[in-house]
């Protein structure tokens, strides 16, 4: 495990890693459980993976733990899920401020239970100063819908005369996004097998380095993270420039 943390280049760690926590459920049922038992197993990944990220000194980690699609759960998932949410952020309360992490939150939020909407504006307020770690979670997430919202609020500020719609680029764009502020991700994991984006950064990963782990959420821990920024810092990134044009830099 040491080995393993040591053979990471601290000088060269992804500024932003973002993961789609994936495989709750199948790891629940290989198991013969039930679909929440693989969640409730899924907190202990979270733990572990964000006092991993905070170890090594990655200063954002975005974790995808509810889309906008997951509303189309069984209501019984929906709520054990939200219940673990802000279970989870009440008796971690006291570890992300001994751990000097920021906690942030991204979604539609207005679509959230009360009880977890205040329970996460009271750990964001709590946290606001700590200037180590940044945890974002993604609740009630999409990107499309992101996406979507930053286009009718610009469309919006165009037509109140507050921006020219001749200065619109990808800048002014991100702007209006979410993740307005925080740099995108470097490094973008996602878990159990499965090789698609569900909806996820989709503005954010334009230039993102992607990571697949055969292992569920439930068993993923620091040394699956360490793994993905190992084979991260070994891959050469040229934003569409060519290999030779990296080394005149
Ligand atoms: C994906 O597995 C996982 C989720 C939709 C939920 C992740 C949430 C947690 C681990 C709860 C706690 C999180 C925080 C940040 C406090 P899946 O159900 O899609 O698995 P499957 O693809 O095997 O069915």
């Amino acid at each position: 495990m040491t080995e393993l943390k040591d053979r990471i280049d601290r000088s060269k760690l992804p500024c932003h890693i973002a993961i789609i926590m994936d495989g709750n459920g199948r790891w629940a049922k290989e198991r013969g459980s039930h679909r929440i038992f693989g969640h409730q197993q899924g907190v202990t990944a979270v733990k572990d993976t964000v006092e991993g990220a905070g170890e090594l000194g990655v200063k954002y980690l975005t974790l995808y733990a509810f889309s906008k699609e997951n509303w189309c759960r069984p209501k019984e998932e929906i709520d054990a899920l939200m219940e673990l949410m802000v279970s989870t952020i009440n008796s971690e309360t006291e570890t992300l401020i001994k751990n000097n992490v920021r906690l942030l939150v991204i979604g539609d939020v207005q679509t959230l239970p009360l009880s977890v909407v205040e329970k996460l504006n009271e750990v964001i307020g709590i946290t606001r100063n700590n200037s180590g770690l940044t945890l974002i979670v993604a609740l009630s997430y999409s990107a499309r819908w992101e996406i979507a919202d930053a286009a009718r609020r610009i469309a919006e500020d165009v037509l109140s005369g507050k921006i020219d719609k001749d200065s619109i680029d990808h800048e002014i764009f991100s702007d209006y996004l979410l993740t307005n502020g925080i740099p995108d991700p470097e490094l973008l994991i996602r878990t159990s097998g499965e090789y698609r984006l569900s909806n996820f950064l989709l503005w954010q990963i334009a230039y993102t380095e992607m990571y697949f782990s055969p292992t569920y959420w439930p068993d993923f821990r620091k040394e699956h993270l360490y793994n993905a920024i190992i084979d991260f810092q070994l891959r050469e990134r040229r934003f569409g420039k060519t290999s030779e044009q990296l080394k005149c830099d």
